[in-house]
């Protein structure tokens, strides 16, 4: 048996050391996965959650680490310090995530945690392993605009140290068009977990809606995890995952993946947090090319999107 004390997150992450690069993406039934994650795809496809696990699935950069502390704490009442136990990735494993050892895979982090857990992934809908949907798991899907979406991805892209280059912005947003960026085209991936709402009994959130009016989401979630917790806890949720404080939060703000692999120096992982800040970064030209394929990609659905509020 091994002597060694286990490693936190962070040590792991420095321990990789070398080994941590920009992987390049692999193809897994057609969507770009980083390296890593495509080598090990099969162990991810056989992951069989429990039944009371919670899925939040989502586009990366739409949400999803505002949503897994919402989760967390209704799922403690609304105790600030509870779901300060440990960073985001440990209280809220990421099923798909595979980087160089030691850092531990998602599927290390949940072997190590009890259901019921709340389950973060990025997998279009049809990567998703199949336990999920025959467990009758719930999942939360959380959706933001196109433009926002866009702009957030290419700031990360820019500090997360494993994904590919971003690149210019001019050349960013073709990229993101097609459909070449890590887990491949933002227009499926909300296409199709919109079209399996109410048959999967998925909640479908976006994140405008989230700022717009975070209480009555909040509220929402409390109602699709059947659970019910006071108007003051509420306040409470309301209060702790606002954006100041969540990029304030040493648990919440990933501050617990050093520079090798998040330069925050870069760009913050809690960056801006608004709806809308595409204005300050699309030409006239670039928005018009974009709203114009926009119309194409998105022809055969309505989903209510808003890029402003
Ligand atoms: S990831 O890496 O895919 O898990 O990133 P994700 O958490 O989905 O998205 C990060 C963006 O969400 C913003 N964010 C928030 N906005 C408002 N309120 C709160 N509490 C909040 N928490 C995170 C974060 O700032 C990123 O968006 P941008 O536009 O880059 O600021």
């Amino acid at each position: 048996m091994s002597e060694e004390k286990e490693l936190s997150y962070s040590e792991a992450i420095q321990r990789a050391g070398t080994n941590i690069c920009r992987f390049p993406l692999i193809p897994v039934r057609g969507i770009p996965l980083m390296c890593y994650i495509a080598n090990n795809w099969d162990s991810i496809w056989a992951f069989r959650p429990d039944p009371s696990d919670l899925l939040i699935a989502t586009y990366p950069k739409a949400g999803t680490t505002w949503t897994q502390e919402i989760v967390d704490l209704l799922l403690n009442n609304g105790d600030a310090e509870a779901c300060k136990r440990a960073p985001t990735p440990v209280r809220s494993p990421f099923l798909e995530l595979f980087s160089p050892p030691p850092i531990p895979s998602g599927l290390d982090q949940l072997k190590k945690t009890d259901p019921p857990r709340i389950i973060k992934t990025h997998l279009p809908l049809q990567l998703v392993p199949t336990g999920f949907w025959e467990n009758k798991c719930k999942v939360i899907y959380v959706a933001r605009n196109a433009k926002d979406n866009l702009v957030s991805y290419f700031h990360f892209d820019c500090m997360n140290l494993t994904q590919p280059e971003p690149g210019p912005w001019e050349g960013y947003i073709p990229k993101f068009m097609r459909g070449e960026l890590p887990w491949g085209s933002w227009y499926d991936h909300v296409k199709g977990y919109w079209m399996e709402r109410e048959t999967k009994n998925i909640l479908y959130l976006f994140y405008e809606d989230m700022k717009e009016n975070p209480r009555r989401e909040v509220e929402r979630i409390m109602r699709y995890l059947d659970m019910s917790v006071s108007d003051e806890v509420i306040s409470r949720i309301v209060e702790l995952t606002s954006f100041k404080n969540m990029k304030e939060n040493p648990m919440a703000n990933y501050s617990c993946v050093p520079a090798p692999v998040f330069d925050q120096s870069i760009s913050s992982f809690m960056r801006k947090g608004e709806v809308g800040d595409w204005r300050n970064h699309f030409t006239p030209e670039q928005s018009k090319m974009f709203d114009e394929d926009y119309e194409k990609q998105m022809k055969d659905v309505n989903i209510p999107f808003r890029d402003l509020i």
